[in-house]
């Protein structure tokens, strides 16, 4: 674990060496002050001399004013380092996580993801602001301070290192299962959080279900075997810092008593006993304050671990190492040429292998042409869109755009080519500018608002209380679902892609909106590469060509027309909407 940190504290490589310095000086320091009690009582107490006690006192007063500079430089940098080490830490791992393909976030739960960089990076940074310069601190006061009492009085020092192999071994023993408890304790808080994080995004399917009292039940008993794994990492701690607060400070009493003896006997002065006592004092408290930071870095050592699996997760997508030059300016040439294909191209979830979501699939794309896909739900519409965005790669054959496979496209080139309008409309917690310049942040006020008056949006934008400046709340909760489509379908119309992506773009408005949406997509998809997936035929009517889906299957390819008469279930489709409609 510390090879791995270095690697995040080597840049600040001087702030390191300064609080070094500032360490090994106070440390100095505060083991001087042995000097300083023993010339107090041999040179003060000892000789009756107030004068004697005077310039004693003021050599330690020096002592401690110098200590207390090098304390304020040593916690400045320590904690600076520590601070600083955990952002780079968390914006690593951050941007880490922003470049793992879905299918990541579909097999990890979010709120245990958002625990690793919260909880368990300020793990790290109590080790490393603190723990770390403690236990170094502690540790040359145990190194200085062992060997004063070796050069002052080796006989009393034996005794009390008598202790050492019995405080070590257990150490070492406790030390392991608290790192054990500590990652499970660090796990099982990471799924409390992921639980509440979950039902409280959803309270309103909760409270509607009334099931309130199941959730209470089910994050109670969460919390409770959060807590009882605590509770078993603090026994171990406990049981540790009582043992080793027994042995130390029964060594000290062997050793006062023995200690004694000699100034009784005349074989010691006061003074070097007092010494003594002070040094001995000292290296106890820093072997006992050592202990209790190590179960501390024990349990960093555990969040360290989770982490580092963490950013270790390889992303399966990735751009390819070289580029093959970008082809976008070709696109005027490759005209005739199909600008999308997909040559016998199957895909299959991984969490479903033995079914293909998508079964051979062959089809070419003209580029300004409209293609529809169709088909009973789960036929694999939009499995297709996650595919040419390169969100999933396929199993068989492959996809091209603009004649090279989509494993050779830069990731971010590619997806600029597109703008998508997905199933569920997705907003974030901004205002309504925000959110529709998320695909163009540059865009300028007047195209934010064209855009917004294309997709039929702006009307109910400037009926919000603060206009474009309106809050939407977290994923958009203040605004009803059509509302969301519209502004979902302005900030795609807003980036103006080569392809565009829309599915189910106007399931959710009502006819009059629709109409006029459709318009303002008709308007978009004109001359513009586009997939559409709808529901309702009558919405793609006019696209150039209709594919229609069935089990992951390419059925039937065609225009309108030309699928009423050859496509069974396309009719199947078309005829049951229309019953519906013309009972309506
Ligand atoms: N993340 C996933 N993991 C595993 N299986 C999935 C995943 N997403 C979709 N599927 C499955 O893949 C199949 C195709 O799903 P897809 O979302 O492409 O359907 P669709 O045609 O868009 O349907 P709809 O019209 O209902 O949106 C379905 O059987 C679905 O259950
Ligand atoms: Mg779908």
């Amino acid at each position: 674990m510390l090879l791995w940190l270095w690697g995040f504290v080597r840049p600040y490589r001087l702030r390191l060496v300064i609080a070094i310095i500032a360490l090994v000086a106070t440390a100095t320091l505060t083991l001087s002050l042995g000097q300083g009690v023993k010339l107090m009582i041999d040179e003060g107490f000892s000789s009756q001399s107030t004068l004697g006690l005077a310039n004693a006192l003021s050599v330690v007063g020096l002592i401690i004013f110098a200590m207390s500079i090098g304390a304020y430089f040593r916690f400045y940098m320590v904690s600076w380092l520590g601070e600083r080490v955990v952002a780079d830490v968390r914006k690593k791992l951050y941007s880490h996580l922003v470049s793992l393909p879905p299918s990541f976030f579909e097999d990890n739960l979010a709120g245990e993801i958002q625990s690793r960089v919260t909880t368990d990076t300020t793990l790290l940074q109590t080790v490393i602001g603190s723990s770390f310069s403690f236990a170094l601190r502690n540790a040359l006061t145990f190194i200085g301070g062992l060997s004063l009492m070796f050069i002052s009085n080796i006989k009393l020092t034996l005794i009390v290192l008598l202790v050492v192999p019995f405080i070590v071994f257990p150490l070492i023993y406790f030390g392991r299962k608290v790192k054990k408890l500590s990652r499970d304790s660090q796990d099982k808080i990471a799924t409390v959080g992921a639980w509440a994080g979950e039902s409280l995004q959803h309270i309103k399917v909760v409270q509607a279900f009334t099931r309130e009292d199941m959730v209470n039940e089910q994050f109670g008993q969460a919390a409770e075997s959060a807590f009882d794994v605590a509770l078993k990492r603090i026994r171990q701690r406990a049981l540790l810092i009582a043992l080793v607060m027994m042995l130390v400070m029964g060594s000290v009493a062997g050793m006062l008593f023995v200690g004694g003896s000699d100034v009784i006997a005349g074989e010691l002065s006061a003074g070097d006993l007092a010494a003594f006592v002070f040094y001995a004092i000292m290296v106890a408290g820093s072997l006992a304050a050592v202990t209790e930071v190590y179960g501390e870095v024990q349990r960093a050592a555990g969040a360290a671990e989770r982490i580092r699996e963490l950013l270790a997760t390889k992303a399966e997508i990735e751009s390819p190492e070289i580029t093959v030059a970008d082809t976008s300016s070709e696109y005027g040439v490759l005209q005739d040429q199909p600008l999308i294909e997909f040559n016998n191209m199957s895909y299959a979830y991984p969490s479903r292998p033995n079914m293909n979501a998508l079964n051979q699939l062959n089809l070419a794309v003209k580029a300004g042409e409209s293609i529809a896909l169709v088909g009973p739900s789960g036929a694999g519409k939009s499995t297709i869109f996650d595919l040419l965005l390169r969100f999933r790669d396929p199993q068989n054959g492959d996809i091209k755009i603009a004649g090279k496979p989509l494993t050779e496209w830069d990731l971010q080139d590619l997806r600029s080519q597109f703008a998508l309008v997905p199933q569920q409309p997705v907003l974030f917690s901004a205002n309504v500018w925000d959110n529709l310049k998320y695909g163009r942040p540059d865009a300028t006020e007047a195209e934010v608002m064209a855009a917004a008056k294309a997709a039929h949006a702006d009307e109910f934008i400037e009926q919000l209380p603060d206009g474009y400046q309106s809050f939407l709340g977290e994923q958009g909760v203040k605004l009803s679902g059509g509302q969301k489509q519209r502004l979902a379908i302005a900030r795609a119309i807003l980036r103006d892609p080569k392809i565009l992506l829309l599915d189910e773009a106007t399931s959710a408005l009502d006819a009059q909106s629709e109409h006029y949406v459709q318009q303002a997509l008709d308007g978009l998809m004109k001359g513009r590469t586009t997939f559409i997936i709808a529901h309702r035929l009558a919405t793609v009517r006019h696209v150039d060509r209709i594919a229609v889906f069935d089990h992951g299957q390419l059925v039937d390819f065609g225009n309108h027309d030309e699928l009423l008469e050859s496509s069974d279930l396309y009719r199947k489709l078309a005829e049951l909407q229309f019953q519906v409609e013309e009972k309506a």
